[in-house]
């Protein structure tokens, strides 16, 4: 699709006026991404503790993958569920209840006596994981002036791999003691400081224009340092509403299929062209390609997660200037020639090392698009009215998508060799190439409402 062709794309409706209120921005970003960091560190975080439950629980084989699985399943549930309670509640009570959800679902995991309490525990953490990968993205998205909407949202990618990072240090710190409830519990601190930063930022404006709550959307604005341009960013959101419908079946609708598709797409490219293979079973892929000692694939896996954040940091620089299309085609091009490099160290048996660095070259790639790109373009491309539910069910296809490509990994590599199974992920990364150039727009600099318009001409011309 050309980005330049038919679009009305309008200067940004808005610029930072006071240092008080870029603040109050900043400070939102920081709390809110705080999501994103119990988001990583509750994924990962498991990873170092298996060994040692297994221990202390006498768990079989099929035991211990329910309790490692159990998250997972709970992050579906959660995501399910976070788009209806962000657009009934709003998106500041949903965040302040996941924070305290966050934090006593940790405690309780890092107490549990027996196989079950745990199991119950680690499933509410997963719901509440589910809940902030939707609602900190959406959040962010909602209260940033449309001039830096890309690098603020980028945050919660941020939070999430500093989140993967903290979990494999705290994880390999605790492992000498064995102490594995320190693991899990060690997560209340990030939990409290989010809902205590909760109780004092104020709520989405859009989502309180939506909510019919003018003159609260309005000081809204303000705050967030829209100055005399809140009244006008504060019309733009009702004009916008006024011509919207409300329900699920909306997003059926043709203005809003093709959006609900794109995310729908983003969201299912990001988890199947395999990221999590390699954050989850980094040190494992490092074994199978003759890497010397288990502690050197653990240094290793540490090295890629501390990548994936200075990577990050470069993504969110360059986000919203470069725009969001360069840093996808990037991305996932780079993508697939790491996996197809891959491919033929394994085919070729190459030393470990070589794996090694592939590896740091598919991370760097992915944390440079489809990372932080996916999470940021999920929150941006849906109308305000339905931005919740189509968000929701973009994020339960990552999670699903996730589900099933960690799930069945190990199997893959049984049944295509280890060369064919990345030689699948490579393929899978020229069809997400091809996606974002297709159909994925440029977003950069233009506001929600914008965006929003954008989408009504596939209306009339019936494309889908
Ligand atoms: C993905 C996660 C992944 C993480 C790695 C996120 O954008 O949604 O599945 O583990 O990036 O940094």
């Amino acid at each position: 699709m050309d980005e330049n062709v038919s679009v009305s794309v309008s200067a940004p409706t808005s610029t930072i006026t006071k240092t008080g209120a870029r603040s109050l921005i900043a400070l939102a970003s920081a709390v809110a991404a705080l999501g994103g960091l119990l988001f990583g560190y509750d994924t990962s975080v498991i990873s170092g503790a298996m060994l040692f439950l297994r221990k202390d629980f006498q768990l079989s084989d099929v035991q211990l993958e329910f309790a490692v699985g159990i998250a997972l399943a709970g992050a579906l549930v959660g995501s399910a569920l976070a788009g209806y309670s962000a657009d009934r509640w709003g998106r500041r009570v949903t965040l302040l209840v996941t924070g305290f959800g966050f934090g006593v679902f940790a405690a309780a995991s890092g107490l549990a006596s027996e196989l079950v309490t745990f199991v119950i525990a680690r499933f509410f953490v997963g719901v509440c994981i589910g809940v902030s990968s939707l609602v900190t993205p959406l959040y962010l998205a909602e209260v940033s002036p449309a001039s830096i909407r890309g690098a603020l949202v980028s945050l919660n990618q941020l939070a999430i791999t500093i989140g993967i990072s903290a979990a494999y240090f705290v994880d390999y710190e605790l492992a000498a003691s064995q102490n594995w409830r320190w693991m899990f519990i060690s997560a209340v601190l990030p939990a409290v400081v989010l809902v205590v930063g909760m109780v004092f930022l104020p709520e989405s404006p859009r989502w309180l224009a939506q909510a019919g709550q003018r003159e609260r959307a309005l000081e809204g604005f303000r705050r967030l340092g829209r100055g005399a341009e809140g009244e006008a960013e504060l019309r733009d959101v009702e004009q916008v509403l006024a011509r919207e419908q409300h329900g699920f079946w909306m997003l059926l609708q043709p203005g809003f299929r093709m959006a609900v598709l794109v995310g729908i797409g983003l969201a299912v490219f990001q988890q199947i062209t395999g990221i999590n293979t390699i954050i989850y079973y980094s040190p494992e892929i490092l074994r199978l390609s003759g890497y010397p000692s288990a502690k050197a694939a653990i240094l290793s896996a540490a090295i890629i997660g501390a990548v994936n954040v200075m990577i990050t940091i470069v993504s969110i620089i360059l986000v919203d200037r470069a725009g969001r299309r360069v840093l996808l085609l990037v991305g996932t091009a780079g993508m697939g020639v790491a996996l197809t490099l891959m491919g033929f160290l394994f085919h070729s048996h190459a030393a470990g090392s070589a794996v090694f660095y592939a590896m740091l070259g598919y991370i760097i790639f992915f944390s440079v698009g489809l990372g932080p790109v996916v999470w940021l373009l999920i929150s941006e491309i849906y109308p305000t009215k339905v931005r919740g539910k189509a968000m929701s069910l973009a994020t339960l296809m990552v999670w699903a998508a996730n589900w099933v490509v960690a799930g069945t990994f190990l199997s893959l590599i049984h049944a295509a060799g280890t060369a064919g199974a990345f030689w699948i992920f490579a393929v899978i990364c020229g069809l997400a190439f091809l996606f974002c150039l297709t159909v994925v727009p440029e977003t950069k600099q233009r506001s929600l409402e914008d965006i929003e318009r954008y989408w009504a001409r596939f209306s009339k011309q019936r494309v889908l």
